[in-house]
């Protein structure tokens, strides 16, 4: 089966051997990768509209996985159950994300891995899941249809952090891959065009961006 390059490198972070729930599957294509594709992976699929579900349910059908792939309709993670261990959210806004796991923190006794792909406000992701207890293990970039996405992978325990980790990634920032450096300049380049046009009035604003505009440029 194909699975486009985002979900993919989201599945090269699921260790072996996990009981993962994907919270938002949509049509649990990634379910079903992870399914044929690694070994002894227990997945549920697990989203709140009853839509995406149909077609999850049809999919995992048609690659004869319904013994392996459990299927639950619910908000976020309160679909998780004791056994789980992984919890993977991808495709959703990062403010979002980072509502379904810290109002439900009661949750996460048992879960020692999480693996985000945040649409947006990674700074705020990355800040937020590490004061759950979690720590950044590793993160990559993926470009698909000149958009790139992040892919950040938390296990339980503690590291310190600056905020220049949280702006750039403390593992990105390392690794300084070459979409590394496109995400970066694209960036600097969208925060220098909108200091152009924001009010001097805004100042708190303006010394925010000036802020992150620092930290990107130590790096370029
Ligand atoms: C854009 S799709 C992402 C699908 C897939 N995870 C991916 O990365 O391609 C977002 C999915 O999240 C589901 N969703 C949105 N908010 C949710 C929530 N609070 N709890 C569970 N699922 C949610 C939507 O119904 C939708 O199916």
């Amino acid at each position: 089966m194909r699975i486009n390059e985002r979900l993919k490198l989201v599945a090269s972070f699921v260790e072996e051997n996990k009981n993962v729930i994907d919270v938002g599957c949509d049509h649990a294509l990634l379910d079903i990768y992870l399914n044929i594709n690694r070994n002894n992976i227990r997945t549920v699929a697990s989203d709140i509209k009853e839509g995406p579900l149909e077609i999850a349910k049809n999919n995992i059908k048609k690659y004869h996985l319904e013994d392996k792939i459990e299927v639950r309709l619910g908000n976020g993670i309160d679909t998780i159950d004791d056994k789980i261990d992984t919890i993977v959210i991808s495709g959703m806004g990062g403010l979002t994300i980072i509502g379904i796991l810290k109002y439900k923190k009661y949750l996460l006794k048992n879960v020692d891995t999480i693996i985000l792909s945040p649409n947006n406000e990674v700074f705020k992701t990355r800040k937020e899941i590490t004061k759950l207890g979690y720590f950044i293990e590793d993160e990559e970039l993926i470009e698909e249809k000149k958009q790139i996405y992040h892919v950040i992978k938390f296990k339980k325990g503690k590291k310190y952090y600056t905020k220049n980790d949280f702006v750039l990634g403390p593992i990105l920032k390392s690794k300084k891959s070459k979409t590394f450096i496109t995400y970066l300049t694209k960036e600097k380049e969208s925060l220098e065009k909108l200091l152009k046009i924001l009010p001097k009035k805004y100042f708190k604003r303006r010394n925010k961006l000036k802020r992150e505009l620092k930290e990107i440029k130590k790096v370029l």
